[in-house]
């Protein structure tokens, strides 16, 4: 199967490489990114130097993207521009990647006819939730960033061409993830950063909001079983079943390091900043068969010790030397990495 993976230098798509190359060593992944600030080709490291996985540096609003998804059995789509708090300081990018980007990989995939469109969503479309109560696919589409706001869009896109233009497409919508590759600008990658370093730990509020986390291997399990089986049309919520209020995980974090809860620090809070995502994912583990398996506590574990192992990789994001790897090892005309 020769499979877009778009987004794939970003932290769940270069784990969904991962993912594939371990379990399907027959696919042929080729990844499509633009390459932003959140784009880092170490995290394909060396399945890009093995030749295991080929590398296209594209935006997806450009016309050229009906090139590479010629020819294409599946395109999984994880582009976008992720992260809340920059979506709260310029929206602009958001607008332009996750929405005009999204319709042109869709206008783009219709006419080349791929056959299969898994598009990579996320809880936050919902809304926020009180203290009781779940996100299910019926729940009503409320977003309250404007990230959330232009995933609920290109979801609604997606949909639209499925009905109108029977668009052989899906839809998942995943909670919070954490794992390894992910950019320290996110919760659990900063905490641990910031730990590691002796640094202030900054905890919006008083850190009392919750978020429901999942590993991001768990993620990637269940992309592979909607990717391969989910019902054409279809939306599948995928969640962790793992609550946990901030405060909570920032404290794990520094009692795994040996560190200081005193490194806490209450910083003022984000703007609109949503209280609880919960996720119902009973639709996935009744018609996949899907279930979680890495629990919270092994899971961040686990996630600790790969950045620990991994102080390269982060100092590399941390001093932004992780730009020029692409511009030193990939050799243009063969479209190859060199070491
Ligand atoms: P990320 O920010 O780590 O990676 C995004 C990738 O997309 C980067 O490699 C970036 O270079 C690329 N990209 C951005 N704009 C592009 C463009 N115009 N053209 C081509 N490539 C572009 O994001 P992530 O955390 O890996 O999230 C991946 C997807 O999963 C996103 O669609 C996100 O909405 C969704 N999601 C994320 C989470 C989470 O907790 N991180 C949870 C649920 C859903
Ligand atoms: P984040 O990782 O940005 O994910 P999202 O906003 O998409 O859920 O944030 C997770 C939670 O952690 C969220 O409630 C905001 C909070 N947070 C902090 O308290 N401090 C921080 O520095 C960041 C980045 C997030």
């Amino acid at each position: 199967m020769k499979l877009l993976v778009t987004g794939g230098a970003g932290f769940i798509g270069s784990n969904f490489v991962h993912h594939t190359l371990a379990t399907h060593p027959e696919w042929k992944p080729v990844v499509l990114d633009k390459l932003t600030y959140a784009g880092n080709l170490k995290n394909l490291e060396p399945a890009l130097q093995q030749g295991r996985c080929e590398f296209v540096q594209l935006d997806i609003c450009d016309r050229a993207v009906l090139d590479a998804v010629r020819g294409c059995d599946a395109v999984i789509h994880f582009a976008a521009e992720s992260h809340v708090d920059r979506s709260i300081e310029d929206a602009a990018a958001f607008v332009r990647t996750n929405v005009d980007g999204t319709h042109n990989l869709i206008q783009a995939c219709r006419e080349a006819g791929v056959p299969r469109f898994l598009h990579v969503s996320t809880d936050e479309v919902y809304g926020s939730l009180g203290e009781e109560g779940e996100f299910t696919e019926e729940s009503p589409l409320q977003p309250n960033s404007p990230y959330a706001a232009t995933k609920a869009a290109s979801d609604l896109l997606v949909l639209a061409y499925v009905r109108t233009h029977k668009f052989a497409a899906v839809v998942t919508r995943c909670s919070n993830n954490y794992g390894p590759y992910q950019f320290p600008e996110k919760f659990i990658p900063l905490m641990i950063a910031q730990a590691m370093a002796g640094e202030r730990l900054p905890v919006y509020g008083k850190g009392s909001n919750v978020r429901d986390w999942i590993h991001v291997s768990d993620h990637c399990t269940a992309l592979d079983a909607v990717l391969q089986r989910g019902r054409e049309g279809e939306v599948y919520n995928i969640g962790g079943r793992c609550e946990k209020r901030n405060l909570e995980v920032a404290k794990l974090i520094l009692a795994t390091l040996g560190r200081s809860e005193s490194l806490i620090q209450f910083v003022s809070d984000r703007k609109g900043h949503d209280l609880r995502y919960a996720i119902n994912c009973e639709k996935l583990e009744r018609e996949l068969g899907w279930r979680p398996e890495i629990g919270f506590d092994q899971g961040l574990e686990r996630t600790i010790a790969w950045y620990r192992e991994n102080m390269p990789w982060l100092d590399d994001v941390r001093t932004g030397q992780y730009r020029d790897y692409f511009q030193k090892h990939y050799v243009q005309r063969e479209k190859t990495f060199a070491p």
